[in-house]
C-alpha cells in the first residue's frame, strides 16, 4: 500500500490514506461482487431459455434485498463519518499550535517564525502541532505538502489556514500546484521536521549570530547591521567619524586635551558613551550603543578592529 502513496510524515496523512484504501477496497469489492452476480444470472437464465421458452420470472426475496440496502447504506454511512471526523479534525487546529505565518508570492514561499525570524524553508519539531496562517502577495498559489496530505489554497486579500502534526523526523517537498506562470517550476521548498533540540539547534543556526561565524566576521557584520558604516570607513577616509583602518591601539588627542589610546577599554566606552571623551576634530554626533550592543558584539567590533590596524598586530604579538 506504501508504494502507492508519497511518503507519510504524520498521523493525518496515515489516516486519509487508511480512508482511501478501505474506500478503495469496498469499491473493488462492490464492483467485483455485482458484475459477477449479473454475469452468473446471465448464464442462468441463457440455460433456462435453452431448455424452456418461458423465462423464469422470479420473486423478489425480500430479506435478501433489505440485506443488501442496510449494508450498502451502513458502508455509506461508515465511509462519511470516517471522512467528516478526519475533515473536521484537519480544520480546527489545537489551542496549543505553534503559529507560523506562510506567505506565498511569484515565485517563492516565506516562514515568519513566532519570534520574528523569516525562513524560506519551513521548520517544525515532530509532536508539536503547527498552525499554518496562509496568504499570497500577489495571484492564487497553493501551499502542497504531499508528505501531510495537505493542499491549501493561498489567496491574494485573504487568510486561509492548515495546521498539521509532524510525527517523524524528515525533509519532505513543500510546492504549490496552481500554475503561476514562468518561474513556476521553481517554486519549491522543504519542510523540515526535528527532534526538540534539531530545531533549536537550527533557530540559533540562523538567528544567532555568533553560530559558524568568526568574531572579526561578526564584527564586520555588525558594522553594516549598525550603521557604523554611515560614519566610520574602513579604508583610512575620514567621514563624520575617524575612520576604522588602525584605529585599534592608535593614539588620539581629545577634545579635552588628553592623548588616549584605543585599547579595548576605550572603544568599548566609545562604543556605550561615546561623548564620555570626543576625539579631537570631530563632534560629539555618534549615537550611544548602550543596550544596541552587548558585550559580546563589542568585543567582536574590538576583535574586528584589531584586525585591520597595525597597531592591532604589533599589541598581539
Ligand atoms: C552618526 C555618526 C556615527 C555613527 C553612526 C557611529 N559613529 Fe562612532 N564616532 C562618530 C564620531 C563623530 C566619532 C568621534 C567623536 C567621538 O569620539 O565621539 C566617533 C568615534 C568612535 C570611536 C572612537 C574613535 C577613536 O578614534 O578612538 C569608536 C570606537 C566608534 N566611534 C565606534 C563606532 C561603532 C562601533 C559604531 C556602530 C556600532 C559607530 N561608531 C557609529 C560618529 C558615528
Amino acid at each position: 500500500m506504501s508504494a502507492w502513496f508519497p511518503p507519510d510524515a504524520s498521523f493525518h496523512a496515515s489516516e486519509m490514506d487508511s480512508a482511501f484504501f478501505g474506500i478503495y477496497v469496498a469499491a473493488v469489492f462492490a464492483v467485483v461482487l455485482v458484475v459477477g452476480l449479473a454475469i452468473v444470472f446471465i448464464r442462468q437464465n441463457r440455460r433456462q431459455d435453452e431448455g424452456d421458452k418461458a423465462v423464469q420470472t422470479g420473486k423478489a426475496n425480500i430479506v435478501f434485498q433489505a440485506i443488501w440496502v442496510l449494508a450498502a447504506v451502513g458502508l455509506a454511512i461508515f465511509a462519511f463519518n470516517l471522512d467528516f471526523c478526519g475533515y473536521m479534525d484537519r480544520q480546527v487546529a489545537p489551542g496549543n499550535a505553534l503559529q507560523i505565518e506562510v506567505t506565498a508570492r511569484q515565485w517563492d514561499f516565506d516562514f515568519a517564525y513566532p519570534n520574528g525570524f523569516v525562513a524560506d524553508t519551513l521548520h517544525v519539531v515532530v509532536g508539536q502541532p503547527v498552525q499554518l496562517n496562509i496568504k499570497s502577495e500577489d495571484v492564487v498559489h497553493s501551499l502542497t505538502i504531499p508528505a501531510l496530505r495537505l493542499n491549501q489554497a493561498a489567496l491574494p486579500g485573504q487568510q486561509s489556514s492548515a495546521w498539521f502534526q509532524a510525527d517523524r523526523p524528515g525533509t519532505y517537498e513543500v510546492r504549490s500546484n496552481i500554475y503561476s506562470g514562468d518561474g513556476f517550476p521553481g517554486m519549491q521548498t522543504a519542510l523540515v521536521t526535528h527532534t526538540d533540540a534539531g530545531y533549536q539547534a537550527w533557530m540559533a543556526s540562523v538567528t544567532d549570530i555568533f553560530v559558524g561565524k568568526t568574531m572579526e566576521e561578526v564584527g564586520e557584520l555588525l558594522y553594516n547591521k549598525h550603521a557604523c558604516k554611515a560614519c566610520h570607513s574602513i579604508n583610512g577616509t575620514k567621514l563624520v567619524g575617524p575612520s576604522f583602518k588602525d584605529l585599534y591601539g592608535n593614539t588620539f588627542d581629545t577634545k579635552e586635551g588628553v592623548q588616549i589610546v584605543a585599547d579595548d577599554a576605550y572603544i568599548k566606552e566609545s562604543i556605550l558613551t561615546p561623548n564620555a571623551s570626543v576625539i579631537a576634530g570631530y563632534e560629539p554626533v555618534m549615537t550611544p550603543y548602550a543596550g544596541k550592543l552587548n558585550d559580546k558584539e563589542i568585543e567582536a567590533i574590538t576583535a574586528w578592529l584589531k584586525s585591520m590596524s597595525q597597531f592591532g598586530q604589533q599589541e598581539g604579538n
